[in-house]
């Protein structure tokens, strides 16, 4: 893997030097993972946890587990067909038990008498998953009370859950209070996770890349603006670039647009200007008539799209410049994809963009890529071990990169 050697925001791991010899860790871990009639379909979040899980076993320690998946009460509340069954970490047991070569056990409450039961009488070696938090209204509300009783189970309190250090939920942020602070820490996930944020926004080589993609403007407005401090360049791809062209007076034919956000994409376009960041927007598309795998398809300027088609995916011309872009960057940050890439005729921009990703970190740049969309597509196309980092976090990395402080992360560093 190519890549500047990493920035160290951790000058000395915590966890590394703790010693975790019969000591019982309650780790907060991000499971929320897909699953597809009972199979786990993508286990990178799992994956991404064991180190910290091996390392606390390695030194004699025991482990206790604690996670969301979902969100269960109110999905139950709008679908009553489903069960808390429906939303149960003990589907993620087995799995999990397989990967740590470890039997786990399972407590089918976070804080019942049983739960208490089993984690006091973990050994060595062991390691308890507890069900779903979520099946609490107290996490979500960050209850004091709640936090204080999982607080009970663990010596030390590990956070390894990235994913869901934007939330300031009872096992995430509140919990903390309750370990004094040599005895709450983040995990190795959590700290790679950091550093490797850290290392986009404080320590970034000229010139910075960053390729915002997604369908929407709304969603992106703050990060952009956060980055126009940061990066040189500004890649705008997918659904939410075409608001940029209506708000130029261009005609878009049935191409996504959010009417209501014209004016602020024009406000973009200036404060960049102003700012003297180059913002690059697609100038092409691949158009459908209908959104839809097998759609009729043809390629258009974006200024001049037909009534009746819509751009699914950014066209050659737009490949071709934005690679050029990447190939010449030193830093560069990847969330959101190109176009409609879960469908084949819609997936060449995104392609294009993940190998210019992957050229540039093999001649030495570093490359962050994250935000679940974006990450699905380096993983469709294999290109995983071709960039510098792959974050787990989605809603966390975007919140990182619009400059805001994560509460899971806040509450460690007390
Ligand atoms: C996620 O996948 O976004 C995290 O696990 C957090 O879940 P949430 O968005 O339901 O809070
Ligand atoms: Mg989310």
């Amino acid at each position: 893997m190519g890549g500047v050697s990493s920035f160290k925001y951790f000058a000395m791991s915590k966890f590394n030097s703790y010693n975790f010899d019969r000591q019982k860790a309650l780790i907060r871990v991000d499971f929320n993972v897909p699953i597809k009639d009972g199979r786990i379909t993508d286990d990178t979040r799992i994956k991404a946890a064991l180190p910290t899980i091996k390392k606390v076993l390695a030194d004699g320690g025991s482990v206790i587990l604690m996670s969301h998946w979902g969100r269960p009460i109110k999905d139950m509340e709008k679908k009553p067909e489903l069960t808390r069954a429906d939303f149960s970490l003990s589907r993620i047991t087995g799995h999990l038990s397989n990967l740590l070569g470890v039997q786990v056990q399972f407590a089918d409450d976070c804080i019942s008498d049983d739960a208490v039961q089993k984690a006091a009488n973990l050994k060595a070696g062991e390691v308890l998953l507890l069900e779903n938090l979520r099946y609490y209204k107290q996490e979500e509300k960050g209850d004091k009370d709640f936090a204080e009783k999982l607080s009970k189970l663990g010596d030390v309190y590990v956070n390894d859950a990235f994913g869901t250090a934007h939330r300031a939920h009872a096992s995430t942020a509140i919990i903390a209070q309750f370990f004094a602070s040599d005895k709450r820490m983040f995990g190795l996930l959590m700290e790679s996770e950091v550093s490797a944020a850290e290392n986009v926004l404080h320590n970034s080589q000229k010139p910075f890349t960053a390729i915002i993609g997604g369908a929407k403007v709304s969603d992106k407005i703050l990060i952009i603006e956060n980055l126009l401090e940061k990066a040189t360049d500004i890649i705008i791809g997918g659904g939410m670039a075409y608001t940029f062209f209506k708000a130029q007076g261009c005609h878009i034919g049935n191409s996504l647009c959010e009417d209501d956000r014209l004016d602020t994409a024009n406000e973009l376009l200036k404060k960049a200007e102003a700012k003297g960041v180059c913002i690059h927007l697609p100038a092409d598309s691949i158009i459908a008539d209908k959104f839809a795998a097998d759609a009729n398809t043809s390629s258009a300027n974006n200024q001049e799209i037909p009534e009746g088609w819509m751009g699914l995916d950014i066209g050659q011309m737009s490949c071709d410049t934005f690679s050029k872009v990447i190939r010449e960057s030193k830093t560069i940050l990847w969330n959101g994809p190109m176009g409609v890439f879960e469908m084949d005729k819609f997936q060449h921009g995104t392609k294009c963009i993940a190998d210019a990703v992957a050229e540039a970190t093999e001649s030495g740049a570093y490359s962050l890529v994250g935000g679940g969309d974006s990450v699905a597509a380096v993983n469709k196309f294999g290109y995983t071990n071709k960039v510098s980092y792959v974050s787990t976090g989605g809603g966390a990395l975007l919140e990182y990169f619009e400059g805001k402080e994560l509460p899971g992360i806040a509450a460690i560093k007390k």
